[in-house]
């Protein structure tokens, strides 16, 4: 099949798909012809995956029940940095159409592929979180995520396409036009990260723009971290529902996992296509549904990269489906590695976030500067105000600020209130944390 052949498919975007409706029984038991299949493919076709099985001493067939997924190894990160950069491939390099990588905090980015067939798969799933998003093929969608290696601008921009959208490629950046073009096209939907949306929303401030005379009404925001205090925060700013995307490049790109508009109760996991585990990270037991851990997804349709208990390290848990009978994930936490440790207490940025946005005064532009003082780490929180304030007024947010997080987060701080606009600004994923220890 020719690779246009491939892409025009018979599917219609506008109804739900009917998996998405599917009992749980079915689903099960298609995921678990796919689970075998995938780890066949693996087996077969994917030398490191051989090795990894053998050495465990477990074949593909011994997979008998999804449960057998817990005897497979887990890949993680630095399997992929291993090999880089195409070592991991289950595919010939002739079947592979499209590289993406993501750069990582140290040394070579993660590289993954797709084929013709898995780039069809990640726009039907994208499709499918933008209908459950409330998108069709009416709508006009600003893609601010970047184009390039990064899978968000390309992820989704496919996904809007698949879905009959009209598509405005902005990427991210040039935040001046991006909203000159928002404010002249008058797209429907943005998808974009929370961070930048941020950004951008103060930049209509700037122009003049009242962000609530725009036809903006839907905001997919992902690629980072934000919490429900930034969701009341965006959609009271910008008079538009703001739903959460989930993804990661190794399992495909954005599309893991959808938010849908009528629950606004956490992404729904497209299970047909990813199966998720949660574990616990000191152990890699198994933890059952509704339990914190963290999240681990198999591939069940991939190609050119089948990832078999790929450790995302992002921290969060399974629910029961509610808009869909697919399960759903909660709000990402923080990932394993993002977790500040000050002084034995553990804490994720996000609970930080939380308590500065309960503060009418104050900005979501905040920064976390972790430092050691003598044997002591200390974190000073920046942020900034909403308006500028005098010195005064500055030292009793910021004392109220330090009790808040004192209280509900249980850790010491400093607090530093800056003034409107002068922190540093993203313009994809925000770099919430300096260590400077
Ligand atoms: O960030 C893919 C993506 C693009 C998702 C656009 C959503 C929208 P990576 O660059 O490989 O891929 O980074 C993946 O980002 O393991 C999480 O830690 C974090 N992340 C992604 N989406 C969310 C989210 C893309 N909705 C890593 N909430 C993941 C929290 C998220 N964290």
């Amino acid at each position: 099949m020719s690779h246009t052949e491939a892409s025009n498919n018979n599917k219609d975007y506008s109804q739900l798909e009917p998996i998405e409706k599917a009992s749980i029984d079915e689903l099960r038991s298609l995921q678990l012809q796919r689970m075998r299949k995938t780890l066949e493919h693996a087996y077969n076709n994917s030398p490191f995956y051989k090795a990894q099985f053998d050495e465990a001493g477990i074949l593909p067939s011994d997979l008998k029940e999804l449960n057998d997924l817990a005897k497979f190894p887990f890949t993680t990160k630095s399997d992929l940095r291993d090999n880089y950069p195409f070592g991991m491939f289950a595919s010939p390099m002739d079947e592979v159409v499209r590289i993406h990588a993501s750069s990582g905090t140290t040394g070579k980015p993660t590289v993954v592929g797709y084929t013709q067939n898995d780039i069809d798969t990640w726009a039907d799933v994208v499709a499918r979180s933008i209908r459950a998003a409330g998108g069709s093929r009416k709508d006009m969608l600003h893609v601010a995520y970047g184009y390039g290696l990064f899978t968000g601008g390309l992820g989704a921009h496919y996904g809007a396409e698949r879905l009959g959208c009209t598509v405005i490629p902005m990427s991210g950046g040039q935040t001046e036009k991006q909203v000159q073009l928002i404010k002249d096209f008058n797209p429907n939907i943005i998808m974009v990260t929370p961070s930048y949306m941020l950004n951008l929303a103060d930049e209509m401030e700037r122009q003049g723009i009242d962000p609530h005379q725009l036809n903006l009404r839907v905001g997919i925001f992902g690629a980072e971290p934000w919490t429900d205090a930034m969701r009341k925060n965006l959609e009271q700013r910008l008079g538009i529902d703001a739903l959460d995307i989930y993804g990661l490049s190794e399992v495909m790109g954005p599309g893991v996992a959808m938010e849908c508009l009528e629950t606004k109760d956490g992404p729904t996991i497209w299970e047909d296509h990813f199966y998720p585990e949660i574990i616990d990270p000191e152990t890699g037991e198994v933890l059952p549904d509704g339990e914190e851990g963290e999240l681990v997804f198999t591939s069940l349709t991939k190609e050119a990269l089948p990832i078999i208990r790929y450790r995302t390290r992002d921290l969060t848990r399974l629910l029961p489906g509610t808009a869909r009978p697919m399960r759903r994930m909660d709000k990402i936490t923080g990932r394993s590695d993002d977790m500040l440790i000050i002084r034995g207490v553990n804490v994720f940025p996000s609970q930080i976030e939380e308590q500065i946005l309960a503060l009418a005064t104050l900005s979501p532009h905040y920064l976390l500067e972790l430092s050691r003082v003598g044997n002591l780490d200390t974190l000073q929180v920046d942020v900034e105000s909403c308006e500028p304030l005098d010195e005064q007024a500055s030292a009793v947010i910021a004392k109220k600020l330090q009790g808040r997080i004192k209280t509900m987060v249980g850790i010491s701080t400093k607090v530093k209130i800056f003034l409107p606009e002068t922190l540093p600004r993203s313009e994809g994923k925000a770099k919430r944390v300096i260590d400077k220890r």
